[in-house]
């Protein structure tokens, strides 16, 4: 009996492909995974297309609702971002991804996982590095970094010649990724840093120049720093999101287009569309600055861009990550509350915040009548803090009596 071999398959032109090359050249059983993650392709199509291009079996799973509340929302609550920009989209659902295939290798009792990764970017390390460590037993294949097909017409003549229907929309000349948190495109002329990406590329977003003359408004809930809620209705996750990737994208908000940092080496130019990503990150990140203290504010920034890189380094299933999401959770406490948001060509804006465990204090803050800030022991306060400015100016900064102060001469 030939093993078994689960093969996270998306519907596309290089998994179908994969399917084959899989039974021929490696003589597997081959179960196609097909996991929605936002996209909610026909699965009966998808289905078919496995079988006819040789899968023993076709398996779905809806993984919507696992990808926002364990992956997609954790990594709101951590401000997580990639170099500044990139809400990690891709990255995030590859742990996701992983852990299913684990899971149905199990129940069907596979000797191997595949996934349709290249060998230059950071997918085949998030999907090796977490099958690895979910389950070291499991082979994994990647067809796509092992054959010796070069180009999408190679594969194109692989169908043809073993007779394998491919998806018939419209071919693209751009890779593209999506889930709920976001799409990502690359390649064609993208590869050129110094063009201007092509309107057409955009699916999720509008064009700043044809959305709405007039702003939208949006109120969102938190509880402990997790998105509960609308204009005050209460929203499961994956509802909460589409509504706001929908609303957003209308007015063209969540567009970003970097030249990154892959994990294997390469500066790659991405372009990616998260519309709700980009509105809930800024709508939270203000909650906080309402209901954190300077230093929690301060930390927690170091601990995003640790959680940032270690998401897009694929070390989601690591005891660091456990280490990091405790800090995270332990500054949730109390980040609760609304942000009222502001969607208006192409950007997102936090207009309004209210919570019950707000910090600001208008009496304390207030330059009207109400004020029960002590300007006078302001005086003291500055008299200690600037002491040792005092001293050491005196001591080091003067060094001749009466000569300017300077910090750094333009001679030096
Ligand atoms: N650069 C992004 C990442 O490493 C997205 C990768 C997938 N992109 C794609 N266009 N297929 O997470």
């Amino acid at each position: 009996m030939a093993k078994k071999i689960v093969l996270a398959y998306s519907g596309g032109l290089d998994t179908c492909v994969a399917i084959r090359w899989l039974k021929e050249e490696r003589g597997y059983d081959v179960i196609a995974l097909h996991i929605d993650m936002g996209t909610e392709k026909e699965f009966d199509v998808i289905h078919e297309r496995a079988i006819a291009a040789g899968a023993a079996k076709a398996v779905f799973r809806d993984g919507k609702a696992d990808f926002i509340r364990y992956f997609a929302f954790p990594a709101l609550a951590a401000g997580a971002v990639y170099q500044g920009h990139y809400p990690l989209a891709t990255a995030l659902g590859r742990p996701l991804i992983s852990k299913l295939m684990v899971d149905v290798a199990r129940e069907e009792d596979a000797a191997a996982v595949a996934h349709g990764s290249t060998g230059k970017g950071n997918d085949q390390v998030r999907f090796d590095v977490s099958v690895q460590a979910l389950a070291p037993d499991l082979e994994i294949v990647a067809p796509v970094r092992e054959w010796d097909m070069k180009t999408r017409e190679d594969e194109m003549a692989y169908a043809a010649r073993h007779n394998i229907p491919v998806p018939t929309t419209k071919e693209s000349p751009y890779s593209t990724d999506e889930n709920l948190w976001g799409r990502s495109i690359e390649c064609g002329v993208l590869e050129d840093p110094w063009q201007e990406p092509p309107e057409d590329i955009y699916e999720l977003t509008r064009s700043v120049k044809d959305a709405p003359e007039e702003p939208s408004y949006v109120e969102i809930g938190f509880a402990h720093g997790i998105p509960v809620s609308l204009d005050g209705e209460e929203l499961d996750g994956v509802t909460l999101v589409k509504r706001l990737n929908f609303l957003a994208g209308e007015h063209g908000v969540g567009r970003v287009d970097l030249v990154e940092d892959r994990l294997v080496g390469i500066k790659s130019r991405e372009i990616y569309e998260a519309p709700a990503a980009t509105v809930l990150l800024a709508a939270h990140e203000a909650l906080e600055h309402l209901t954190l203290s300077k230093p929690q504010i301060r930390m927690k920034a170091r601990v995003a861009q640790e959680y940032a890189d270690l998401i897009y380094n694929g070390l989601w299933f690591t005891a660091y990550h456990q280490d990091l999401v405790a800090f995270v959770q332990s500054t949730q406490r109390h980040v609760t509350g609304a942000v009222r948001m502001r969607l208006h060509k192409g950007r997102a804006v936090p207009v309004g915040r209210r919570s019950p465990k707000s910090l600001y204090d208008v009496s304390l803050a207030t330059y009207d009548k109400g004020d029960v800030y002590d300007q006078s022991a302001a005086v003291g306060f500055i008299k200690i803090w600037g002491l040792p400015v005092r001293v050491q100016a005196r001591a080091q900064l003067l060094a001749e009596p009466g000569e300017p102060l300077r910090i750094a001469s333009p001679e030096q």
